[in-house]
Order: C-alpha cells, then structure tokens, then sequence
C-alpha cells in the first residue's frame, strides 16, 4: 500500500511549499498542474517521489486520468491538497464566459469533485486541505469572480469536514491574505499595485498543515487576517467593501 498525496497547482508558489511540506510524509506525491516545464522542474528541485501529471483542471472531464490512475495500485490518499487558482483584478464585465466558467470550473467544480474521487481512497487520519483566500470572508469587488468562487470552497469545505467527521478524515480550507507568488499583478494601468501584509508561502503552508493536524476546519495565517476575518463576522459587509473599493478604485481608471 503506498501513501500519496495530492497536489494541485504543486509548482506554483505555495503549491510548493506544501509539497516541500508533504513529500517526507507519504511515498509519493502527484503534483498537478498545467505547465510540464514547470512540473518537470518541480521533480527535479525535490526528487523521484514527485510524480507530475499535466492537467488542465478548468475542465472536470480530466479528473478522469486521476481517478483511473488510482485504481492502478493500492494507494492510500494521506493528503488532497486542492491549491491550484488564478484570478486578476477587473471588472466583472471584462471576463467572458469561457473566463468565467474556467474560474468556477477551477476553484470550485474540480475541487469538490475532486475531493470525492479521493475520499474512497481516504482513511482515519486522511486530510483534505482546500485552499480559499481571505476573499472568500465577504463579497469583493473588481475580484468578484474570484472572491466568490472561494467563498464556495470556504463553505464547501467546512460543510464537507461535518460530513466527514466519523470516517476520520479531516477537511480544512485554508484563507490566507496576500502571499508573495507569481499570482499576484504587480502593475495595473500604469499603478504599481500594494499589497498589504504580504506573506511567505513556506510560512503560509506551515501553519495550514499545523492548523490540519489539529483538526480545524479552517486555518487562518496572520493575526491581520485574522482581524478582517472579525470584521467580516462583526461589521456590515457593505462597509467593507467601501473600504476596499476606495482602495481599488484607481487601479481601474
Ligand atoms: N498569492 C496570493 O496572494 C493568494 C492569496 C490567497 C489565496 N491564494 C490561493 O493560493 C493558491 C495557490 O496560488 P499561488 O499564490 O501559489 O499562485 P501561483 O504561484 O500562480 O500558483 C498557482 C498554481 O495553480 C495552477 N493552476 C492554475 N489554474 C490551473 C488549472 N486550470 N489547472 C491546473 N492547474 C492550475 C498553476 O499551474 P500552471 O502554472 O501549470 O498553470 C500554478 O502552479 C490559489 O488557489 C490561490 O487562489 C493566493
């Protein structure tokens, strides 16, 4: 029987600092992603143990090649970590509906189906690491598309882990501010874009594993996060989102 983990997104910024994390963990670890080089780099920066599979997860329909891999072997899933997304900030107007349903497809439809081609190979002390965003607390304007498609894998994910409790298997979203990675814009419309409160990945990846081997069903990094996460709960959503929108509006214009 070999132990697995799961990795979407594994090349990516902190796709990788979750599969720096794992791989002394389990036997193998499947790193999926769309970019061969990438992954190709990925196995040769952490070893024989990373097994990369490139795969568009915009479209579900490829989840099939996961699902018949596992039935090659005995393989038990120790870790899904659903971490693959992209966003950009706009307006909503600007994203057609191939943009549109490649986002939802991404962060919300492949994630859940996912997760439950996993769990038949899933056992007591099995996790599912989902990762949302800090957008996932209210709506957010000019990353609507964004922000809502993780408030589904927030609640999705949190709903899922009370299903699960008496198999054992542990579902933890995790819903980090900004962290330093590629899927930051840095420049929009002649602004250079700030981001408060940046975070590393490696310290982002950590605590969400710490968080999960505790049990919770959400892990937040940050005490700042953790402060708009009260806000979110205790303050009107309208307010917060004129607080952003001022924040954001130049970068539109
Ligand atoms: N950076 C932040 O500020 C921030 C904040 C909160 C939450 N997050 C979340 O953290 C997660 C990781 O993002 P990151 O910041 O590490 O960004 P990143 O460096 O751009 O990594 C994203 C990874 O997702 C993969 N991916 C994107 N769309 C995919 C698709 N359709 N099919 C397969 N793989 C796909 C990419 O692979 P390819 O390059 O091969 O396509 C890439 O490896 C995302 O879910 C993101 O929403 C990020």
């Amino acid at each position: 029987m070999k132990n697995l983990a799961i990795i979407t997104g594994a090349a990516g910024g902190l796709g990788k600092a979750f599969t720096k994390y794992l791989i002394d963990e389990v036997d193998e670890v499947w790193a999926i992603g769309r970019n061969k080089e990438k992954l190709n780099s990925l196995k040769e920066a952490l070893g024989v143990k990373i097994k990369g599979y490139s795969i568009d997860l915009s479209d579900i329909a490829n989840l099939d090649l996961i699902k018949s891999e596992l039935d090659k072997e005995e393989y038990t899933v120790k870790y899904l970590v659903n971490n693959a997304g992209s966003g950009r900030m706009a307006p909503s107007t600007d994203f057609s509906a191939q943009e549109i349903s490649s986002h939802i497809n991404t962060h919300s439809t492949s994630m859940a189906a996912l997760c439950n081609i996993c769990i038949s190979y899933m056992k007591s002390g099995s996790h599912i690491i989902n990762v949302a965003s800090q957008s996932a607390f209210q709506p957010v304007a000019y990353i609507n598309l964004y922000a809502a498609s993780k408030a589904f894998c927030c609640s999705y994910s949190r709903a899922l882990n009370m299903e699960l409790k008496e198999s054992g298997i542990v579902v933890t979203v995790a819903c980090p501010g900004w962290i330093k990675t590629d899927l930051l814009q840095t420049e929009m419309n002649g602004y250079k874009i700030k981001f408060p409160h940046l975070a590393e990945p490696d310290d982002v990846a950590a605590k969400t594993i710490k968080d999960a081997k505790k049990g919770r069903d959400i892990s937040v990094y940050s005490t700042y996060v953790k402060v708009m996460q009260l806000f979110s709960k205790f303050y009107p959503h309208k307010l917060i989102m004129n607080i952003w929108l001022k924040s954001v509006k130049k970068y539109m214009e």
